[in-house]
């Protein structure tokens, strides 16, 4: 536990202020004694996975960051053709495992760069699957410390979104897959790499910044007005995908919000479009 921790060092954007308090607790035990700790003080608390999809202000986060990156929360278990994995887990991590037991059809969680618990919290996807396909059971707690295990067609999911995890947390989750050939999904998550690395960039962001709204994905249509290289101080939307917005050095929250502003104004004034940021925005200015 420690106190004042900058938030920067635990995002993928590296920007944030400090938490008032941080925690990484080693079992469920820990976690459930650090909610009622916060629950007895009425102070707010914060989950956080690998701060991928978080964008923290400058002023930090007044109250307890609880953060799910100890290894008791990482492991990674194959029975047949299901892997439990804890919901600190690293998404590449569980892809990884999947593919040394030759069990294909999780070749996509390779590239998305969170952690399970997060990626389980924001319904994450790419190459056109979602981590909820996946998915048999999750094992959750609710604010209160109580542990239960519930079935996936118990669990509503939207796109991008989970409401479960409104008021529960993650502890872990038992994921299916199919027999298949090293080879095959070698190849298969090569081609996701490949396909990932010429279409994103690799400097610091928060993935994809916006949803895709139905009527055209952000990407496109933030290329189509012309904002790609557009800068506000170090942060600047990529000029190599139009929905990702990067940290070039010194950036701070308060300059990628004023670009997801600026992006926001323009997509309204010129196509009419709301874009709703897909990155979760926590703390105080
Ligand atoms: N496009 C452009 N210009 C750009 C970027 C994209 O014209 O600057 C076009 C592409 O050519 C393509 C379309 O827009 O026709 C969609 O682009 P892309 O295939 O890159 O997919 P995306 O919808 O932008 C989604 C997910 C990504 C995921 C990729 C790959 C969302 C918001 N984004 O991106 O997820 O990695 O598919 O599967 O759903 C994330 O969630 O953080 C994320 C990065």
């Amino acid at each position: 536990m420690r106190t004042n921790e900058p938030l920067a060092r635990h995002t993928t954007l590296r920007v944030g202020g400090p938490a008032d308090a941080y925690v990484e607790p080693a079992s469920e035990a820990d976690l459930a004694a650090a909610l009622g700790f916060c629950r007895e003080r009425e102070w707010p608390f914060l989950l956080l996975g690998r701060g991928s999809n978080l964008l923290v202000r400058d002023g930090g986060f007044r109250g307890v960051v609880i953060c799910l990156a100890d290894a008791g929360f990482a492991g990674i278990e194959v029975t047949g053709q299901r892997l439990t994995c804890g919901a600190g887990a690293r998404l590449k991590a569980v892809a990884h495992a999947a593919r040394r037991h030759a069990l294909t059809g999780l070749e996509f969680l390779e590239g998305i760069p969170g952690s399970l618990g997060g990626g389980l919290r924001m319904n994450a996807g790419a190459m056109g699957a979602g981590l909820f396909d996946v998915v048999d059971a999750v094992r959750i707690m609710d604010f209160h410390g109580q542990v239960e295990e519930r079935a996936r067609r118990d669990i509503p999911v939207a796109y991008r979104s989970c409401p479960l995890f409104r008021d529960h947390i993650a502890l872990s989750a038992a994921l299916k897959a199919q027999p298949g050939s090293h080879e095959t999904i070698a190849e298969r998550m090569s081609q996701f790499s490949q396909k990932r690395w010429s279409s994103q960039p690799a400097a610091p962001s928060a993935g994809c910044i916006f949803k895709n709204p139905s009527a055209i994905p952000a990407g496109r249509l933030i290329d189509e007005l012309g904002l790609k290289g557009t800068r506000v101080g170090d942060a600047v939307v990529s000029p190599a995908h139009g929905n990702f917005i990067v940290n070039e050095g010194e950036a701070t929250a308060a300059d990628i919000l004023a670009l997801i502003d600026l992006v926001q104004q323009r997509a309204q004034a010129e196509r009419g479009i709301a874009l709703e940021t897909e990155v979760e925005i926590v703390g105080q200015d």
